[in-house]
């Protein structure tokens, strides 16, 4: 083959395989949208009718049994939602990608599916294998797994393989969130259940110490904005931490691991508090009200907490160190508008509660909670 020919086959293969890529780019993002338009409000009204009424009266029972557990049920699906596991999609199988590797010496093509936020990832278990979600770091402090079970176990007398784990906890999020005298909002239903679970995946879960660039970027990644950002830290209206998510703000903030070594946007009374609270770093036991007075309820108090540099986090108190999140504190703060912040907080839990999602027939319908189905 000459020069010229052979220049002219490889331009071919180029553009066919770039047209191939394309290809199942758009398919990819095509399905991404499609997946995210599948859930409907409606969508077990044939199979599972009384799905939100079985949830709600479950959540009654739960949180009459252990009020505590609001806080802990709404986070359960922020952590499931935050944390999207990358699964290998797709490959170039032809003749042209053996071309491209043989001439151009580059690898296999990957298309990676950027799916499984709010997929109930949350709830599998461990195996021999694998080391899961949940027993990574950030998520050892979640709580709730056996009430998620619990109302599973209720679906499934009712309609046996329908209702996801994915949606459960959709639906218990909302439901802790009103039973905590906090705002409602719609929840569309029809997410699938994912059948894969990395403990290293839940880095994406902001932590404690991220300031306020970190978390920009953090929830900017699942598609949430600076809005989104201070309207759902005011979750932290509700629950409990424990010391040593924060004693690096009382003993040791820059490393120096001293009685001195304090946060500076730590208000100095309530560093003290703290610290006859949790008496050292090393304290990972004692649990701290994060609203005090008012941790069982959903209010604006947070944002005065905040505004008063008490926020439990460091993460908490960057929201002052950006103009448009202070404004929204300092407004939150005065107590007038708790009308504007259910609202803010609703709309933004419908947007955290749709982040990729799996839909149609993708993943599955998980029997029970914890384990994948066979
Ligand atoms: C902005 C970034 C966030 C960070 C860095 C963060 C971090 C944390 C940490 C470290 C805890 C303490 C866990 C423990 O010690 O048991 C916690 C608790 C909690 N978080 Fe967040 N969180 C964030 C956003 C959110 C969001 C968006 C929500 C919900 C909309 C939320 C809801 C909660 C709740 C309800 C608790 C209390 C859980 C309990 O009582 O066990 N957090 N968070």
């Amino acid at each position: 083959m000459n020069n010229m020919a052979w220049s002219s086959l490889m331009s071919r293969i180029r553009s066919r395989t770039m047209s191939a890529l394309m290809m199942v780019l758009l398919v990819s993002v095509g399905g991404a949208m499609a997946a995210g338009g599948q859930l409907e409000m409606d969508f077990y009204s044939n199979t599972c009718p009384h799905v939100e009424a079985i949830v709600r009266d479950e959540m009654v029972k739960i949180l009459k049994e252990a009020p505590s557990l609001a806080g802990p049920l709404l986070r359960l699906h922020f952590h499931d939602c935050f944390v999207r596991v990358h699964t290998l999609l797709f490959r170039v199988p032809s003749l042209y990608s053996r071309l491209i590797i043989m001439h151009l010496e580059m690898n296999e093509y990957r298309i990676k599916k950027l799916f499984q936020g709010c997929d109930g990832s949350v709830l599998l278990d461990s195996t021999p294998t694998n080391t899961a979600e949940k027993d990574a770091t950030p998520n050892l402090t979640l709580r709730g797994f056996g009430s998620v079970q619990r109302i599973k176990d209720r679906l499934e007398q009712a309609c046996p393989g329908t209702v996801s784990c994915a949606d459960i906890l959709a639906l218990m999020a909302r439901d802790a969130v009103v039973l905590a005298n906090g705002p409602s909002w719609p929840v569309s239903l029809g997410r699938r259940d994912g059948r894969v679970s990395m403990a290293n995946e839940t880095t994406q879960l902001p932590p404690p110490t991220a300031n306020f660039t970190r978390l920009v970027q953090m929830f900017g990644a699942k598609g949430l904005d600076i809005k989104d950002l201070v309207v759902l830290s005011g979750g932290h209206t509700l629950g409990t931490a424990h010391c040593n998510l924060f004693s690096d703000r009382l003993y040791n903030f820059t490393g120096a691991n001293n009685d001195a070594d304090v946060d500076p946007a730590l208000d100095a009374a309530y560093l003290a508090r703290l610290k006859s609270r949790c008496r050292s770093l090393a304290d990972n036991t004692t649990l701290n009200e994060m609203d005090p007075g008012s941790f069982l309820s959903f209010d604006a108090s947070y944002y005065r907490l905040v505004a008063k540099r008490r926020g439990l986090f460091h993460s908490d108190s960057q929201l002052l160190a950006n103009p448009v999140t202070r404004a929204y504190v300092q407004r939150q703060a005065t107590g007038r508008f708790v009308h504007e912040f259910f609202s803010d907080f609703a709309q933004s839990m419908v947007k955290m509660s749709t982040v990729d999602v799996l839909t149609g027939a993708q993943g599955e319908i998980r029997n029970k909670c914890y384990l994948v189905n066979n």
